[in-house]
């Protein structure tokens, strides 16, 4: 009995010495969040950075499949003319419904633009490169910069978690984005430069929260592509957490070419390669964001 207990506290002592992760910061592993008893309304997260290549697409798919593995009702929302979220999703985007159609024609259903995935709790609202010309169709609009929280308000009570996977601007599209969120996570491609434009991105966000979106909120920086074998993505890394602080999520997505060999198949990385450590890490932000109150 003694021994038993003993053993209990040295494991307790153990769990308390959290190693340190990536981030400089103790390594937690978050609970596994408990069931959600009923669903919505939905918590909307745009992921947004108008640099390109950064993980958005990538962080906009795992995420949304991490967190529909965990019994969330999940819309991704593909807002990004090139349709990469549809296309990593398995999803084909011609001749269907897109978020452009419910764009131009706010009276029109939004759940007709709603496609399931293979995935259990996972939908999706896919583009197409129709998308392109919505900036120039909606200049002239009245209240141009709320359309798509006006779409998205008909289909936010059914789900617990919206994401917006914005393209890499900060256009009239990423100002709907931005107006229609909650909060906002920026994915920072751990390589030299990763912090140039981000200043203009949170100066954006400020306005936006200035004159359209009083309450959006910063959810997190979120880095991807680090390797740890590479000085300087450690630091990089370093320096986004001297900039940022504790808005840096604790979750490090590493590189792997998993990623875009599970795109090609068109399945996010937690179907592809569950037992991989970049499913795993998908499903840590997932338990992170839960734990941060940014999700349900
Ligand atoms: N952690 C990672 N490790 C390795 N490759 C990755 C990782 N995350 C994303 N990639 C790859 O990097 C490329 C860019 O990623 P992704 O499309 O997610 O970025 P994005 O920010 O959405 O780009 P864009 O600005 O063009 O929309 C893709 O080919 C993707 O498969
Ligand atoms: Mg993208």
């Amino acid at each position: 009995m003694a021994e038993k207990a003993a053993k209990s506290r040295a494991k307790a002592r153990k769990a308390d010495e959290t190693p340190l992760g990536p981030t400089g910061r103790p390594y937690h592993g978050f609970p596994t969040p408990e069931p959600l008893a009923s669903h919505g309304p939905a918590r909307i997260i745009a992921l947004c950075n108008q640099k390109g290549g950064v993980g958005k697409t990538t962080t906009s798919i795992n995420l949304a499949a991490a967190l529909a593995e965990y019994g969330r009702k999940v819309l991704a929302v593909d807002f990004d003319p090139q349709g990469a979220l549809s296309a990593g999703l398995g999803i084909q985007t011609h001749d269907v419904t897109t978020i452009y159609d419910l764009l131009l024609d706010t009276k029109r259903d939004a759940h007709e633009a709603i496609v399931h995935t293979s995935v259990d709790g996972l939908d999706v609202m896919p583009a197409n490169i129709d998308l392109s010309a919505a900036e120039v169709h909606l200049v002239n609009e009245v209240a141009r910069e709320t359309i798509l929280a006006r779409v998205l308000r008909q289909v936010a009570g059914e789900y617990d978690v919206i994401l917006i996977d914005c393209q890499p601007s900060l256009g009239l599209l990423t100002v709907n984005a931005l107006t229609a969120a909650h909060g906002v996570i920026i994915p920072l491609e751990c390589e030299f430069f990763a912090l140039r434009g981000v200043a203009l991105l949170i100066e954006t966000i400020d306005k936006v929260r200035d004159r359209l979106n009083p309450s959006i909120t910063m959810d997190g920086l979120l880095a991807t592509m680090y390797d740890p074998r590479t000085l300087h993505s450690r630091e990089v890394l370093e320096r986004v957490v001297e900039a940022f602080g504790d808005d840096v999520l604790e979750t490090v997505i590493g590189r792997t070419v998993k990623f875009p060999d599970a795109s090609v198949s068109g399945v996010p990385i937690t179907e592809f390669a569950p037992e991989h450590a970049a499913a795993q890490a998908y499903l840590r932000l997932a338990r992170e964001l839960v734990a941060r109150g940014a999700v349900a």
